[in-house]
């Protein structure tokens, strides 16, 4: 886009007017706030915030590199760079719109394609297509990904989900491989079931596991990022009140001819004054910052805590495994507090919000993961 400014040198005041190639100014500008998502460049690796994550992730790809998000123009560059293995193109699943494009044109086969041949074809980042298919010059929008449209289009479409919720939710959730076809797939089939223990008895139902961990044997599933089943679960106070994400992380802002939109840089409400204001219309004379802050300080020390203990539980495992002393079963029986304790913690450590989208259930998750420990060291002939 070109911009076209001239200085009034009375008012010493500068005017732009924006000249693109559409002749609709609202797309230009939703446009010219996208690209500012390469502004949150910023990432920690979480192996070196929390060390114990190498033995509680021990034999899977995050054990060697787990860094933390950043903004979608980096998606592609940061898929293309992970030394997690990444063998099928369905790891491109919800990085790119080229990638989606391909799956609604080709069907499920596309994500057993290679990773090595599909990568270099894929250019753009999460785009409008992910979330507005061909409609984003009306801002309509639609779901693009296979696997959300099966699981709650309907209720999207009824509104039970919000479409400022639903679209977002197609890739800050919980998902998993199908084993048949590899074919990404999401562990819920509606509203009701988007749930971390309902998404454990629908992964034990079908008998999966994302891998199994060498030293103690434990059929092993790894939680992603459950932002909408965190941000809709029960306890989520702002999902009662019908906030959806965009209300919380795209401003809403004017453009130079007055039209009103969303800016599409989606950020952290506590950088924007504007999302802050957002706020403010509820919670009156408050510091926003040290209210998220407190509630993700308490989280993630007892994030921190029961990590520990789950990571001095696999250990014992691993020991006990080695020392001959138990039987199938009664390691069995171990193993299976221990995949279950660990599905708990990891499905709220993962949620990007540590705990500020929901602390009800992230806490609900960590006592629940704490519980099972304890009654697996109970196991453990002494
Ligand atoms: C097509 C998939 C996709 C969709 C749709 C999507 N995201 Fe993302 N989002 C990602 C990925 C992948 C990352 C991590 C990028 C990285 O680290 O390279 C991310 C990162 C983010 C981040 C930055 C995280 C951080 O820690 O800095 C925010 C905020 C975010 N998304 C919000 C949203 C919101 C709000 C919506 C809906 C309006 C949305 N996303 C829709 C895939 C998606
Ligand atoms: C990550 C999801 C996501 C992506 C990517 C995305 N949009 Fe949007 N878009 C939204 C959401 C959410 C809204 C707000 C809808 C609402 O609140 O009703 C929106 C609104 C709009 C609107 C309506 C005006 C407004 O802002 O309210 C336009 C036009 C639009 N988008 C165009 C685009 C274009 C062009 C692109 C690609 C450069 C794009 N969008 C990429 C999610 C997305
Ligand atoms: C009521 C406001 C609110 C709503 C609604 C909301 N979020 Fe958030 N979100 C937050 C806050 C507050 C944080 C923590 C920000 C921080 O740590 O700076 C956050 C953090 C995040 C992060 C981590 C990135 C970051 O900047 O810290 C992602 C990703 C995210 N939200 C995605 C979503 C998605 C997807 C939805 C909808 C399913 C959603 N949010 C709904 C308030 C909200
Ligand atoms: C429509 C009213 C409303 C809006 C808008 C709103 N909140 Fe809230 N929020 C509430 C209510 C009510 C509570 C529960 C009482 C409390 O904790 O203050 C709450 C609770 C919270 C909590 C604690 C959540 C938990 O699960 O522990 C955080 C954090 C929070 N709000 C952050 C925000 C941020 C950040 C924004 C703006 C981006 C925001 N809220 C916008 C009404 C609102």
């Amino acid at each position: 886009m070109k911009k076209l400014c001239y200085a009034i040198t009375m008012a010493a005041a500068v005017a732009c007017l924006s000249i693109t190639a559409s002749a609709d100014s609202k797309v230009s500008s939703v446009v010219e706030s996208y690209e500012m998502n390469a502004e949150n460049s910023y990432s920690v690796s979480y192996l070196e915030e929390d060390p114990y994550l190498v033995n509680v992730y021990e034999g899977y790809g995050f054990a060697k590199d787990y860094g933390s998000a950043r903004g979608h123009a980096y998606v592609l560059e940061d898929v293309g760079k992970t030394e997690r293995p990444h063998p099928l193109a369905n790891c491109l699943t919800c990085k790119t719109e080229d990638f989606t494009r391909l799956v609604n044109d080709m069907g499920e086969d596309a994500y057993s394609l290679e990773f090595d041949s599909t990568y270099p074809d894929m250019h753009q980042n999460v785009g409008c297509y992910s979330c507005h298919l061909e409609n984003y010059n009306e801002g309509e929008l639609n779901l693009s990904h296979d696997y959300t449209v099966t699981a709650i289009s309907d209720e999207v479409g009824d509104g039970t989900i919000a479409a400022a919720v639903g679209v977002c939710g197609q890739c800050h959730t919980e998902y998993y491989f199908k084993p048949e076809n590899k074919a990404t797939n999401v562990p819920y089939m509606d509203l009701a079931s988007m749930d971390p223990e309902a998404e454990l008895a629908y992964y034990d139902e079908m008998g999966f596991a994302d891998w199994t961990q060498e030293s103690t044997g434990t059929p092993m599933l790894k939680a992603q990022h459950p932002e909408i089943e965190t941000y809709l679960g029960e306890g989520s106070i702002h999902a009662k009140m019908g906030l959806t994400c965009a209300d919380c992380h795209m401003e809403k802002v004017t453009s130079e001819d007055g039209t009103e939109f969303r800016s599409h840089y989606l950020r952290s409400p506590l950088d924007s004054d504007v999302l802050l204001e957002t706020c403010a219309q509820c919670h009156k004379d408050t510091d926003m910052a040290e209210k998220v802050h407190g509630v993700q300080d308490e989280v993630t020390a007892r994030e921190k805590e029961v990590g520990e203990k789950l990571s001095t539980l696999k250990t014992t495992l691993a020991e006990a495994v080695a020392s001959g002393d138990y039987t199938d079963e009664e390691l069995d029986a171990i193993r299976s507090l221990h995949r279950t304790a660990q599905w708990f913690w990891d499905w709220d450590y993962v949620e990007n919000s540590e705990g500020a989208h929901n602390s009800t259930l992230a806490k609900k998750c960590l006592d629940k993961a704490e519980e099972t420990i304890d009654e697996a060291m109970g196991m453990f002939k002494s």
